[in-house]
């Protein structure tokens, strides 16, 4: 079986790779480069075609005689949605519309999309159940609401064989810390090992779905082999709930020590709290069994320490 992953050379993407080679599949990276590297697909160690999905063609060369796509390529962050709202709608929104019509001229079998918890928004139910209203806060938001809304539309209107899952905050290795607008995980371990106080936002109470790589990838793996789909789109967590002070808490666990934390104003566009309803992808997916978040901010943060050693 041939995959193309977009967005391959990323942190997902990069996680996926591995784990899919690992069951003998035959990956393809897709990616421009713009916030993944060539360091994550020598890791990674899949064949990679250099090319943004904002091109028909390159689209059209990587996709020939592919089984699947699972697209993850995006400009992922609200606060870069902010500093630049329009190339935010053209990767995420029109740029999925290209990954999905380069999917019908090419006859892919099946497409899995990336979609965010970030479409639920100023909707403050907790948890977040696929089917309540999506109140999007960031132009983000708004454009992964458009990508999962094609995903679905073309399985309606083309029988083009998707599944559009919602991701909460994944972490992980290969996740960037390096970066102004770096996930809160990798920015605090970053911090921790580099001696530099913790930036808290807001007064850190703020509940989070904190889910493991392992646990997308697994997810994303097992849905490219079974072709599994949905006519609406599928929380990818598993309910947890972490505050960003219960997450300092379990990182000075880990490394022996308290950790100094500088407490800054919330972010524009980032949502209170949130936390899946995980009943929709139990039903996909009935055995699953997510990595607890001590043990997967354990095995992180030693990669990032061998990552550090290794510089
Ligand atoms: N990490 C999370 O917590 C999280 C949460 C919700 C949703 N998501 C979604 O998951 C997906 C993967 O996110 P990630 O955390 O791995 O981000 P990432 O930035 O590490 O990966 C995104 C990849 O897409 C590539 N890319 C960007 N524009 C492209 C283009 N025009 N053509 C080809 N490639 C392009 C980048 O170079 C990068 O390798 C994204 O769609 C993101 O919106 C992630």
């Amino acid at each position: 079986m041939k995959v193309v992953i977009t967005g391959g050379a990323g942190f997902i993407g990069t996680n996926l790779a591995i784990r899919m080679q690992r069951d003998e599949i035959d990956v393809v990276v897709f990616d421009d480069f713009s916030s993944g590297t060539r360091e994550n697909v020598e890791a990674s160690g899949a064949p990679f075609i250099d090319g943004s999905i904002l091109e028909d063609a390159a689209l059209d060369e990587a996709f020939h005689g592919v089984h699947a796509v699972v697209h993850l390529a995006a400009r992922p962050s609200v606060p870069l949605s902010l500093a630049d709202p329009m190339a935010s709608h053209e990767v995420n929104a029109t740029g999925t519309l290209k990954v999905l019509e380069a999917c019908r001229r090419n006859m892919i079998a099946f497409v899995a999309v990336a979609s965010s918890s970030s479409v639920y928004g100023a909707n403050p139910t907790i948890p977040k159940t696929e089917d309540l209203t999506p109140m999007p806060m960031s132009p983000y938001a708004v454009s992964k609401l458009a990508a999962e809304s094609y995903a679905i539309s073309y399985q309606e209107c083309f029988e083009l064989r998707t599944i559009a899952f919602r991701f909460f905050n994944v972490y992980g290795p290969f996740q960037r810390a390096d970066h102004a607008y770096a996930a809160v995980i990798p920015a605090f371990i970053d911090a921790a090992f580099g001696g530099r106080p913790l930036l808290v936002n807001g007064d850190g109470e703020q509940f989070r779905d904190f889910t493991h790589v392992d646990d997308v990838t697994e997810v994303l793996t097992r849905a490219v082999v079974a072709s599994i789909t949905s006519e609406r789109p599928v929380n990818l967590a598993f309910g947890s709930r972490a505050s960003i002070l219960d997450l300092i808490t379990v990182l000075e666990d880990l490394m022996g020590r308290s950790l100094e934390r500088e407490h800054r104003n919330p972010r524009v566009g980032d949502i209170q709290h949130s936390r899946a309803d995980e009943h929709r992808l139990r039903e996909l997916f009935p055995d699953l069994r997510p990595v607890a978040l001590r043990n997967g901010l354990e095995s992180t943060v030693r990669w990032y320490e061998e990552k550090l050693k290794s510089q």
